[in-house]
């Protein structure tokens, strides 16, 4: 028996239609149906962050969010928010301050980071420690993540590229 329930939403500004299985998860959908693969699957629970994508504006968990939830919504990946160039400042400070080794937390930090820095660019250690903690990384210890994310957001301060 078809069980599938058909699908309307827009990821990364285009408009997309598919059948899905009501069981499968927003993160899966956007790996195996649209192949958008820079949203990682981790836990699987909602623990790592590695899945976060922002739906209407606002981040959530890829995983734990049906697909079909996201039913008439507006989705962006990692992808398109860094194709946009919003994320420019964020990544190259990542690169500068050694923010990342394998890369697998990568994308989930770079689009909490610009909600920590949206909400406030003067965001300190503390704020910016606590804004992350819902993301892991294995590699890095979180120091120079931190790091970058202060570096990013005095460069929005002083309002330079
Ligand atoms: S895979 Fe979604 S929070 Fe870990
Ligand atoms: S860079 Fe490898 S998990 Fe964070």
């Amino acid at each position: 028996m078809d069980v599938s329930v058909e699908l309307a939403l827009t990821v990364n500004g285009v408009p997309v239609r598919r059948r899905v299985e009501p069981r499968q998860s927003l993160a899966d959908f956007l790996r195996y149906e649209l192949e958008l693969t820079g949203s990682h699957v981790g836990c699987e629970h909602g623990a790592c962050g590695a899945c976060t994508v922002r739906v209407d504006g606002t981040p959530v968990r890829g995983c734990l969010m049906l697909a079909v939830q996201a039913d008439g919504s507006r989705v962006e990946t990692i992808e398109g928010i860094a194709a946009s160039g919003e994320l420019a400042d964020l990544q190259r400070a990542f690169a500068e301050e050694n923010a990342l080794q394998c890369g697998f937390c990568t994308p989930g930090m770079l689009l909490t980071a610009q909600e920590i820095l949206r909400r406030n660019p003067r965001a300190g250690d503390v704020e910016i420690r606590e804004g992350l903690s819902g993301n892991y990384c294995r590699c890095t210890g979180y120091h120079a993540i931190v790091q970058a994310v202060l570096r990013a957001g005095g460069v929005r301060e002083k309002g330079q590229p």
